[in-house]
């Protein structure tokens, strides 16, 4: 995919990789991540404007330490090199690196040296995230040193005349502040980039280029679940070839209080989209009778998903290309993840293994701030596009131990009763996720001077970037203090409300 201006980030196995992207894409011009052992054909395929070198973890000097094909640095084409990446580019050029332990780590004050274009308009003395053991201690012929620190006398070093720069610090990180401007100098004044990337431009290239791909006849089918990736992909899509989009939603009986109505409200009402609304929610409650185990239920509702899905699909008659909602960081996950398999993730909604049909995955290039800015670009309401991400296998992982319709319809409430306060509270776009959980506990208390034996309310509420990792997110106590009392008096079920205070890892974001 290119749409004009694109910069290829090789990655070197740093962690701030995928900030890199993000800030380029802030940027307003179009980047991808490659490993950094792509070779030279393929970049050339690629066809970037310009490069960029990750940082990473590994030594220059380590015999696995990983290296790109010299040969980039002759494409004619502007390249930055952060922290490792800058020190590749150094002993790849004829430069001096010098092996050490951890020099500088964390916040330092990088000194300007000279007039370079690449820290043009930034202050002379300025503060930058380092973290490195290796230095860079002479440049290569034609380089020039145009800043330092106390401790490194190569903190960033540039030659102009064959646009190559290098960076010791991470412009990419917010405890860089001037680091946006540091790149937007490399992207606008070095690479002479229009920064034209808009999700504007992108919804118009998108479509344009789905409506060739599919000529007059196919017709197309997708899983709509109510999330924000499916919703944005088949509106796309939608606006792409109109009603040979045929969107399938199965309410499996997990959902969240009031999904379906705002699902059929907004995309069969008000967008006129093909949608064909399945309630399958007797098939799974008699499928997950009796089933406890994690593990099981998660197959059991995903099988299950797979098997209703194809049934429909099969009603459509010739059908050529399923739709996904998958997004960038799960193609870089895919590409390189060794992640052992903790839960059986993201199955619900996939492509059935046996159904023969091409794909079409329309925001594989997108981050999901990106993908919530088509949303609002394509039209779609703020509710849709800001909600949390829900797992395919909805409440039934919200639900410990047997999934029954009297614990879902409790869970459902209380979830309901607890976005409904912290959206009061202003706290909901703060919040990666956050909802209830209904464990399969009962505990004693007291209501009205009767004793009771009922249900506990969970609250997770959690901040992440990507659902990888996630911190609890501290709740102020008033707004607990409503939940609290909002749960145990409208809920005759529910007498006693707990609040989650892990982070992932050690736990995870879902409790099953
Ligand atoms: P965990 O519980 O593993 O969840 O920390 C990480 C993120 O993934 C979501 N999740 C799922 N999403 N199908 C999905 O589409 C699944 O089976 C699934 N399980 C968990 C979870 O809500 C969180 O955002």
């Amino acid at each position: 995919m290119k749409t004009g201006e694109k910069v290829i980030i090789l990655d070197f196995g740093g962690q701030y990789t995928q900030l890199i992207a993000r800030r380029v894409r802030e940027l307003n011009v179009y980047c991808e991540i490659l490993p950094y052992n792509v070779s030279y054909d393929e970049l050339r395929v690629s066809a970037p404007d310009a490069l960029i070198f990750s940082g990473g973890s590994a030594s220059v000097y380590a015999p696995e330490a990983p290296r790109c094909d010299p040969r980039f640095y002759s494409l004619q084409i502007p390249v930055l090199g952060i922290c490792y990446g800058m020190q590749l580019m150094a002993m790849d050029l004829g430069g001096v690196v010098k092996e050490g332990r951890r020099q500088e780590y964390g916040k330092t004050t990088i000194f300007v040296q000279g007039d370079s274009e690449l820290l043009a308009d930034v202050e002379q003395e300025f503060s930058a995230w380092m973290s490195h053991g290796d230095q860079v201690v002479k440049v290569p012929p034609g380089f020039s040193v145009i800043a330092e620190t106390e401790n490194t006398a190569v903190a960033a070093m540039a030659d102009a005349e064959r646009k190559l720069f290098g960076l010791q610090f991470h412009p990419e990180v917010i405890h860089t502040p001037c680091g946006k401007l540091i790149l937007s100098n490399f992207l606008e004044r070095i690479c002479s980039f229009q920064r034209t990337w808009t999700m504007e431009n992108f919804v118009d290239s998108t479509t344009a280029e789905i409506r060739e791909m599919l000529g007059p006849e196919e017709r197309v089918v997708c899983g709509l679940s109510g999330g924000v990736d499916s919703a944005v992909a088949a509106t796309l899509v939608h606006r792409a070839i109109g009603e040979r989009l045929i969107c399938i939603f199965v309410d499996h009986g997990l959902l969240r209080k009031g999904e379906k109505e705002a699902v059929l409200a907004t995309f069969a009402r008000e967008l006129k989209m093909n949608i064909i609304a399945v309630d399958a929610r007797e098939e799974f409650f008699a499928r997950l009778r009796g089933v406890t185990d994690p593990e099981e239920k998660r197959k059991v509702i995903g099988n299950h998903f797979i098997r209703v899905f194809e049934r429909e699909a099969e009603k459509l008659g010739k059908i050529s290309y399923l739709v996904q909602g998958t997004l960038y960081p799960d193609v870089i996950e895919s590409g390189t993840s060794t992640a052992a398999v903790i839960k059986s993730h993201h199955n619900v909604g996939g492509l059935p293994p046996d159904m023969r049909l091409g794909l079409i995955e329309p925001l594989r290039y997108l981050f999901k701030d990106e993908v919530r800015e088509v949303g609002l670009e394509l039209g779609l309401p703020e509710e849709i596009v800001w909600r949390h991400p829900f797992p395919g296998p909805g409440l039934g992982v919200r639900v410990l131990g047997e999934v029954t319709p009297e614990k879902v319809a409790v869970l459902q409430e209380a979830d309901a009763i607890i976005i409904e306060e912290i959206k009061a509270a202003g706290l909901y776009r703060k919040i990666w996720q956050c909802f209830a959980v209904l464990p399969d506990i009962r505990s004693v208390g007291v209501k009205g001077d009767r004793r009771t034996y009922a249900h506990t309310i969970v609250l997770r509420a959690v901040t992440s970037q990507d659902g990888m990792t996630a911190d609890w997110y501290p709740l102020p106590y008033e707004v607990l203090g409503r939940i609290s009392s909002r749960l145990v008096n409208e809920l005759p079920q529910v007498n006693r409300f707990v609040y989650d205070l892990t982070s992932k890892p050690p736990a995870t974001i879902e409790w099953e």
